[in-house]
């Protein structure tokens, strides 16, 4: 069901009203302080943009990290308080507190255009219980709320499922903001009519986070392509030596189940770059994958494997990629990931909907230099598989539905 989104709302909606923003800024963030990744917070300036022109009071509220559901100055949003302000270019004030006195205080202080950014939502147990107190707490200041938080749309929490609702509750709006719209655009149209060829790539470290994954997309590709060390568990299932490679021992029969049941729409890796370590000064070699030896480990997809993905990547008109095709944050495994991403931004410069998921893949992308040529990158990784597998998000569920009045 279609979810409405602050495009249907009338700006006389938002002019002079309390707008709760609530937004993904988990973004890393070093020891002293710095953001090192400003995507996630440039990707939501649009909606804020949007809401500040349209003269909306702006409250916003984000997760920062995984505190125990107490406040720890690790974890303070403050740092991201500051590059948000950069970015947009417009004061952001930033509350060291997410609830109580000083919060309505400063929220009924607020001018239209003014942004308030509240601190940390998972300082307070509440949040990850998905507290209908907390939920109300912060509904009972919000005329209308926007969640433009994809990256935490598969979580029901206070702030993406109890706030929402709330406000529903109340007669108020909750819709997607312009971030949240486009994700559910890309990702969903891919899955729902996909221009075929319709090629997945998946990747990354472990079949079993990524089971309903492959179950949902094999029912849908015409190719599904396998790297990773998720592959060496399939490679098990073939009866084949992994040495001392990263392997899921107890998710062996659930990869001959998925091997018997994808036929030849299931590609393998056909050799490997193995090393007897995964350093970034490790002597590596190429070997079929049927010749690897005990003692080694298997740290990226060989060439003739880059040579059979990307001319499945070539032919493709909608892709979607999730995970890295081996350990290519370091120099001796980084080639097979590097190839896949400039395969599928080749594609993507074809006319293909090329869509990536985020963390891992987002960042091969952005190595490979990639990034600016694919349909869309994915700000969210879980929330993105969990779509991906066909997994309603708590967070889109919980906004008003765009049939109602
Ligand atoms: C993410 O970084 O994937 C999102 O911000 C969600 O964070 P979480 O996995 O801690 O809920």
């Amino acid at each position: 069901m279609r979810r409405k989104t602050i495009d249907d709302l009338p700006e006389a909606a938002l002019r002079g009203r309390t707008v709760t923003v609530r937004l993904d800024l988990n973004v890393p963030v070093s020891d002293d302080g710095q953001v090192q990744d400003d995507t996630r917070i440039t990707a939501v300036l649009p909606t804020l943009r949007r809401l500040r022109e349209a003269g909306a009071r702006l409250v916003l509220l984000s997760h920062f990290g995984r505190p125990k559901g107490a406040p720890d100055p690790r974890y303070s949003l403050a740092p991201v308080s500051e590059r948000l302000s950069a970015l947009l270019g417009a004061p952001v004030r930033f509350l060291p507190h997410w609830k109580g006195p000083d919060v309505t205080e400063a929220v009924g202080a607020l001018s239209d255009g003014e942004l308030l950014l509240l601190e940390n939502t998972r300082f307070d147990p509440g949040e990850t219980d998905n507290d209908g107190t907390l939920g109300e707490a912060w509904a009972s200041f919000t005329d209308v709320y926007v969640n433009d938080a994809f990256g935490a749309a598969h979580r029901a929490h206070a702030s993406t499922e109890a706030l929402p609702r709330a406000v529903r509750a109340k007669g108020g709006a909750a819709v997607a903001g312009l971030l949240m719209e486009r994700e559910l655009r890309f990702l969903g149209s891919a899955l729902a009519d996909p221009e075929r060829p319709f090629v997945a790539v998946l990747g990354g470290a472990k079949i079993s986070g990524k089971i309903d994954v492959v179950e949902a997309l094999l029912g849908r590709v015409d190719r599904l392509i396998i790297g990773g060390a998720m592959a060496n568990t399939f490679f098990l299932a073939l009866g084949l030596e992994t040495g001392d490679s990263l392997v899921e021992p107890d998710r062996v029969d659930m990869a001959k189940e998925l091997l018997d049941r994808a036929g030849d729409r299931l590609l393998l890796p056909v050799d490997c770059v193995v090393a007897d370590r995964i350093a970034a000064d490790a002597r590596t070699r190429v070997v079929s994958r049927t010749a690897v030896q005990p003692g080694d480990r298997i740290g990226d997809v060989g060439p003739d494997t880059v040579r059979l993905y990307t001319d499945e990547v070539a032919g493709a008109r909608t892709l979607v990629w999730n995970g890295p095709m081996g350990v290519f944050e370091m120099e001796p495994f980084a080639a097979g990931t590097l190839a896949l991403a400039e395969a599928v931004a080749r594609a993507a410069d074809q006319g293909a909907l090329a869509v990536i998921g985020g963390g891992d893949s987002a960042l091969a992308a952005e190595v490979a230099g990639v990034s600016e040529r694919m349909t869309h990158v994915s700000t969210g990784g879980g929330a993105s598989l969990e779509l991906l597998a066909g997994a309603a998000l708590p967070g889109v569920e919980a906004l008003s539905p765009a049939e109602a009045s």
